[in-house]
C-alpha cells in the first residue's frame, strides 16, 4: 500500500476545496441566473414548489401587483391562483413591512414552505415579482403549460443604486407601433428599469395627437421616404431587419406614404401599461430646434415663416413672439394631460439660432429683457417654458445645452455630448440634478461590437471631479434610442439587447466586480431573451481578428459562445446564410481568399458578419541595422489631422525617442498627430498579430505593408492584423492621431495565436 505523503495530501485538499467552490459558484450562477444582481443574495436549500392550489396571500396595498403575479403564474400553470387574505400554509405572501425604507426596496425569502416578498412601496413588490419571473423557468415566457413551478430558495435584500435607470426611444425618425412599445415596457421591467423617455417629435415626424393642432398629426405624421429611409433601404438589400416596416406605410392621394402617431387614448394606454410595471414615461417634445414637422403646417412658428435646414441643424421656432409661447403651452397642456410623469422634457438640444439675430422681434426682445446673446435667448424660451411646467407642478428636462446661455437651478439637466465633459460637472455644482446619457458609451444607436457590453457596464455615471455631496446631483444614467437608421423593431431589439442588461447592473447593483459572473448570467438571460423572441446581438465570436496571413497554409477554428449556436461560412465574398456550410474545426485555408463567418440560433437569427481576409505571404526577411539605438524615433504634430497620411509634409513641433508605443504625458494639445519609426526586432520566426487600439486614428506598417489600418476619426476601437516575420529587425512605422475629446492608443501582439501582450521594449530600435 502506498500512502500520499502529508505535501500531497494538502496539495489534493486545496485544488478539492477549489473544485468545489468553484462548481458552487457555477451552479449559483445557474440557480439565480439574476441580472441585476441583487444587492445581496444568500443561496437557500430546496426549492418551493408552486401548482394551481397555491395561493397569494396579500396586504390590501399591493392588490395590483398580486395581479401581476398572478398573470405570470398563470402564462406557466395555464391557471390563475387565488389571491386571498386568509393564512394558507402554501403560499406567496406579499407583505407591508414600513422598516424597508429605500424606494423601491424589497425583501424576497424563498423557502420550501413559502414565498415571502415584503416591500414598502409597491414597486418594491413588482421589482421582486420580474426577480421570481427571472428564477422561474424559462417556459413561462413562452406559454409552455406546467404542472407545477419551482423556484430556488434563497434570501435576497435589494434596493438600486440609482434612482434614474431610464431608456430612450426616438420614435420621430422611424415610428414604432404601441404593441412594440409595450413589449419594450416588458422588457425594461423585467431588468428593474423605471424611465422611458419617448422622443416624440422632431424635424422627421410628430408622433403625439395634439387636438388643438390637429394637422401636426395628420400631417406631421407622416412624410415621403427621406434620404435615411433610403440609407436603411440600401442596407436592407444584405440586412432584411433594414427593412422599412410595411405596418406603417399608407397610401394617401396617389402618394405612398411613411410614418405613424399615437392617439392620446392609445397614449394614455401605453402610460396605464407602464405605470403598472413602475416604469414613468417622460414625453419629450424637442423645442425649439428640431422642430420642422410642427413648423411645416404652423410656419407661424418661425421668425421669418421658412421652414428648412440651416448650417447644421434645422431652423428653430421663435423665442420672440407671444404665438410661438401660446402654441407652446397649448401643446404641453394636452401633454401633461396625457402623460401624469413628475418630469416633462423640453429637449433644447441642437438649435442653429442664426436667423434669431437677424430678426427685429428678436432684436426688440432682447434690448427690452436685457438678453446679452443667443444662448441667453435660447435660456430666456427655456427659463419661460420652466416656469410654465413648475406651475403645473411638473419638472422640466433638458439636453445639456440649456446650461449654455444660463439656466435656473431647478432644472434637470440631460447630458449627452461626450465632447463637452465639463458639462456635467458645471450643472452638478451649479446644484442641477444630472442625468447622465453620454453618447459613448450611452447612444445605443451606434452599432454594437466587441467592448459596447464591457463599455457599458463599467461606465461610471459620476464624473471623477465631483466630490461625494456634489456626487449626488447625479441621479442615474440612460441609454438613448436614436432611430435614423432604425426602421424596423427586430433592429430595435439588435440595438439595445443585450446592451441594456448591462445598463441595468450598472445602475442597479453597480459593482464593477460582478462582471465576469454578469457575463455568464446573460448566457442564461438568452435562453430567456430566445423565448420572448427579442432579435438581441448574438454573443461576439472570440478571438478573431480583422486580417490573417499564412505561409503554408491558415487554420481556422472558431469556439462557439454559446452552446445552442452554429457557425456557418462562405468563400465567394456573400453573407452566409442558413443553408451556408457549417464551420469545421478547423477550416484550412490554401490560398488567398475572404472568409465570412456568422453564427446561427437554432431559430435561424444571424449574429454579426465577420470578415476575416487570409492572404499568403513570404515569411519577411529581416533588415539589417547598424548599429541599433535603442527605442523608435518620433515626431510631434501639433495639428489637427482627419486620416493619418495628411500629417506627412506637416510641420513637426517636437521629437523624441521613446521604448514605449504611449502617448508622452508632457502632451496637451486637445488634436495632435505622432508618428513612431524605427524597427521592432522579433525573436523569433513566426505568425505575428497586432492589435491596434485607437481613439482616433492609427495605421500600422511592418516592412512594406499596412499590417493595421485603424484610420480616421473615431472612438476607441480596435484593428487587428497579421504578418510573417522571419527572426530579426523589420521596419516598423505607427502613425496615430487624435481629433479632439480624449485620446487612446495602445498596440500588442501575440505569436502564432499566444495571448496579447505588450510589446517588449527591447524590441523597438531605431
Ligand atoms: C441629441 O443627441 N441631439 C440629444
Amino acid at each position: 500500500m502506498k500512502f500520499f505523503t502529508s505535501k500531497h495530501l494538502s496539495f489534493k485538499l486545496v485544488t478539492l476545496v477549489i473544485f468545489i467552490s468553484f462548481n458552487a459558484a457555477a451552479q449559483e450562477i445557474s440557480r439565480y441566473p439574476l441580472i441585476p444582481y441583487p444587492a445581496e443574495l444568500v443561496a437557500g436549500k430546496g426549492s418551493f414548489i408552486i401548482t394551481s392550489k397555491t395561493s397569494i396571500l396579500l396586504a390590501e396595498r399591493f392588490w395590483n401587483e398580486a395581479n401581476e403575479l398572478n398573470d405570470l403564474l398563470s402564462k406557466g400553470l395555464g391557471k390563475k391562483l387565488s389571491i386571498t387574505k386568509n393564512p394558507n400554509p402554501h403560499a406567496i405572501k406579499l407583505v407591508y413591512d414600513a422598516s424597508i425604507a429605500a424606494p423601491e426596496a424589497y425583501k424576497l425569502t424563498i423557502t420550501p414552505q413559502q414565498v415571502i416578498i415584503a416591500a414598502k412601496d409597491p414597486a418594491g413588490i413588482f421589482h421582486a415579482i420580474e426577480t421570481i419571473r427571472q428564477l422561474l423557468p424559462v417556459s413561462i415566457e413562452d406559454g409552455n403549460i406546467a404542472k407545477q413551478l419551482s423556484l430556488p430558495a434563497l434570501t435576497i435584500e435589494d434596493h438600486p443604486t440609482y434612482e434614474w435607470r431610464g431608456m430612450h426611444l426616438d420614435v420621430s425618425r422611424h415610428f414604432f407601433s404601441i404593441n412594440y412599445l409595450e413589449k419594450f415596457i416588458d422588457r425594461m421591467a423585467l431588468y428593474k428599469m423605471n424611465k422611458l423617455h419617448l422622443h416624440l417629435t422632431d424635424d422627421q415626424g410628430w408622433r403625439i395627437e395634439i387636438k388643438r393642432y390637429p394637422r401636426l398629426t395628420e400631417e406631421g405624421a407622416w412624410r415621403t421616404f427621406n434620404n435615411q429611409d433610403s440609407a436603411c433601404m440600401k442596407r436592407a438589400v444584405d440586412n432584411p431587419d433594414f427593412t422599412i416596416d410595411k405596418e406603417h406605410i399608407i397610401q394617401r392621394d396617389g402618394k405612398t406614404l411613411y410614418g405613424g402617431f399615437y392617439t392620446q387614448d392609445e397614449m394614455k394606454g401605453v402610460v396605464a401599461y407602464a405605470a403598472a410595471r413602475h416604469i414613468d414615461v417622460i414625453p419629450e417634445i424637442d423645442m425649439p430646434g428640431h422642430m420642422m414637422a410642427a413648423i411645416n403646417s404652423y410656419p407661424f412658428l418661425t421668425c421669418n415663416g421658412e421652414n428648412k435646414f440651416g448650417e447644421l441643424f434645422s431652423k428653430p421656432i421663435c423665442p420672440c413672439n407671444e404665438n410661438t409661447f401660446e402654441f407652446a403651452e397649448n401643446v404641453f397642456n394636452e401633454i401633461m394631460k396625457i402623460f401624469p410623469s413628475k418630469y416633462i422634457h423640453i429637449g433644447g438640444d441642437e438649435v442653429d439660432r442664426s436667423d434669431w439675430a437677424k430678426s427685429d422681434a428678436c432684436k426688440a426682445l432682447m434690448q427690452k429683457e436685457g438678453i446679452k446673446d443667443l444662448p441667453a435667448l435660447q435660456s430666456y424660451f427655456i427659463n419661460r417654458m420652466e416656469k410654465f411646467f413648475n406651475s403645473k407642478g411638473r419638472k422640466m428636462i433638458g439636453w445639456d445645452e440649456i446650461i449654455e446661455g444660463g439656466v435656473t437651478k431647478t432644472a434637470i439637466i440631460m447630458y449627452w455630448r461626450g465632447w463637452v465633459p465639463d458639462a456635467p460637472v458645471k450643472a452638478a455644482k451649479n446644484g442641477n440634478t444630472v442625468i447622465m446619457t453620454p453618447g459613448e458609451p450611452l447612444y445605443f444607436d451606434a452599432q454594437p461590437d466587441q467592448y459596447s457590453i464591457s463599455k457599458v457596464y463599467h461606465f461610471n455615471p459620476i464624473p471623477k471631479v465631483l466630490n461625494k455631496e456634489e456626487a449626488k446631483a447625479i441621479i442615474g444614467a440612460q441609454a438613448n434610442i436614436w432611430s435614423e437608421m432604425i426602421p424596423s423593431e427586430k433592429r430595435a431589439d439588435y440595438m439595445y439587447m443585450p446592451r441594456m442588461t448591462a445598463l441595468a447592473e450598472m445602475l442597479w447593483t453597480n459593482d464593477q466586480n460582478k462582471y465576469d459572473s454578469y457575463l455568464k448570467r446573460l448566457v442564461q438571460q438568452y435562453n430567456r431573451m430566445d423565448a420572448l423572441k427579442i432579435n438581441y446581438r448574438l454573443p461576439d465570436l472570440p478571438g478573431l481578428l480583422n486580417e490573417y496571413v499564412f505561409t503554408d497554409e491558415g487554420k481556422l477554428s472558431i469556439t462557439k459562445p454559446l452552446p445552442t449556436l452554429t457557425i456557418r461560412y462562405t468563400t465567394d465574398g456573400l453573407p452566409p446564410t442558413t443553408a451556408s456550410p457549417k464551420l469545421p474545426s478547423p477550416l484550412i485555408i490554401k490560398t488567398s481568399e475572404l472568409v465570412k463567418v456568422a453564427a446561427f440560433t437554432p431559430a435561424g437569427t444571424r449574429g454579426d458578419i465577420y470578415s476575416l481576409n487570409y492572404t499568403q505571404q513570404l515569411m519577411l526577411g529581416p533588415v539589417k541595422i547598424a548599429p541599433p539605438k535603442p527605442g523608435l524615433a518620433c515626431s510631434y504634430y501639433k495639428a489637427y489631422f482627419k486620416e493619418t497620411a495628411l500629417m506627412h509634409g506637416a510641420k513637426v513641433d517636437s521629437t523624441f525617442i521613446t521604448n514605449k508605443i504611449e502617448v508622452p504625458s508632457t502632451v496637451k494639445a486637445p488634436s495632435f498627430g505622432i508618428t513612431y519609426r524605427g524597427y521592432i526586432e522579433v525573436p523569433t520566426d513566426g505568425i505575428y498579430s497586432f492589435y491596434l487600439t485607437c481613439d482616433d486614428g492609427g495605421v500600422l506598417r511592418i516592412g512594406n505593408n499596412v499590417t493595421v489600418n485603424n484610420d480616421g476619426n473615431h472612438s476607441a476601437q480596435e484593428r487587428s492584423g497579421q504578418i510573417a516575420l522571419a527572426m530579426g529587425a523589420h521596419p516598423f512605422n505607427l502613425d496615430f492621431i487624435e481629433g479632439g475629446g480624449g485620446f487612446k492608443l495602445l498596440l500588442k501582439y501575440s505569436l502564432n495565436g499566444s495571448e496579447p501582450k505588450e510589446i517588449p521594449a527591447s524590441w523597438l530600435k531605431h
